[in-house]
């Protein structure tokens, strides 16, 4: 890529809890960043924080919230717009994340707060509250202008709604990625997550492909392997019966494992690939992720 074109920007996104957003977001960025050399920013927009306190440790993220370096403040200063604005996006963002080597040297966060919890239903209000300046959407796109074209790649983790605050990440975003666990409940709200965003591009006057759909903590069972099936021959659920393309299905899928759900354990040892995600998930992830970035070379922005 030219230096200072603009970055791919990827949002990772379900309806669905708990189906593997996170897990794959954070081990994406990380594997673009580490093993394909990419400059990336990830953006933790999911109060739970969870991608947050993955790559930096819980005192680190404490000290960026006390002092209003992450994307709460973002919004709150737009929800306040009377008081003096806190956030600076320079400070907010926290340089050479990630539990792998102590730290992935082209691999920046944008940290997320539980903070926000109470200001996303705000958020909307914004407009009405009298700042007509900025449109409640368009809130982080403003705010990452200085910084973003220092990056290959933002990759943004979306929690499991498609309120304000997710769409201020697929306001960005040239495509999107549905992690999904291959069950009947996981997949039920794909067919709603395209047709919205679809909407929502066609509002903004802007595309957002969507990438594809990646099966994640995939056990050998009967169930996984008749939805796996439909999903790569595109005709998953409700896509079956309509006009609407299905997404592909990556090849590439992610194996239930122990490991992986260790992730978050301060007891295993996450310094690096192998001891974060183990086997056979460090190598599927590793796949996973040449699949994503053979994609956006080839045409997503
Ligand atoms: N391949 C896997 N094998 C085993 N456990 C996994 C795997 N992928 C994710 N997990 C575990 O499943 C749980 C949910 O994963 P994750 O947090 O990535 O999902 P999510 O979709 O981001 O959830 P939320 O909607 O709450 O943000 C976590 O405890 C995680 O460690
Ligand atoms: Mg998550």
């Amino acid at each position: 890529m030219v230096k200072g074109s603009a970055p791919h920007v990827l949002s990772f996104i379900n309806l669905k809890g708990g189906v593997g957003k996170t897990t794959t977001a954070v081990a994406v960025a990380e594997i673009l960043a580490h093993e394909l050399k990419q400059r990336v920013l990830l953006i933790d927009l999911d109060p739970q924080t969870n991608a947050t306190v993955n790559l930096i440790t819980e005192e680190a993220w404490d000290e960026l919230d006390r002092e209003g370096r992450t994307i709460a403040q973002l919004f709150s200063d737009k929800i306040n717009h009377h008081l003096p604005p806190r956030f600076d996006i320079e400070r907010s963002i926290v340089r050479g994340v990630s539990t792998i080597n102590g730290g992935i040297r082209s691999l920046d966060l944008l940290p997320s707060s539980i903070r926000l919890i109470d200001l996303q239903d705000l958020i909307p209000t914004i407009a009405m509250a009298g700042n007509y300046t900025v449109n409640p959407r368009d809130i982080l796109r403003i705010a990452l202008q200085p910084v973003i074209d220092r990056y290959d790649y933002v990759i943004i983790d979306c929690p499991p709604s498609l309120g304000t605050v997710t769409k201020n990440g697929l306001n960005i975003s040239g495509g999107y990625v549905i992690p999904t666990i291959p069950d009947i409940v996981s997949t039920w709200g794909i067919y709603q997550i395209v047709e919205k965003v679809r909407q929502f591009a066609e509002e903004v006057n802007q595309p957002i492909e969507p990438l594809g759909i990646v099966a994640t903590k995939v056990q050998g069972n009967n169930l996984h392997q008749r939805v796996m099936t439909d999903l790569s021959h595109r005709r998953l659920g409700k896509f079956a019966e309509s006009d609407v393309a299905q997404p592909r299905f990556f090849k590439n899928t992610i194996s239930q494992s122990v490991a992986v759900a260790r992730g978050a354990d301060p007891e295993a040892d996450l310094r690096t690939f192998n001891g974060k995600y183990g086997n056979p998930a460090c190598e599927q992830l590793l796949r996973l992720t040449l699949e994503i970035h053979e994609l956006c070379r080839a045409k997503v922005r």
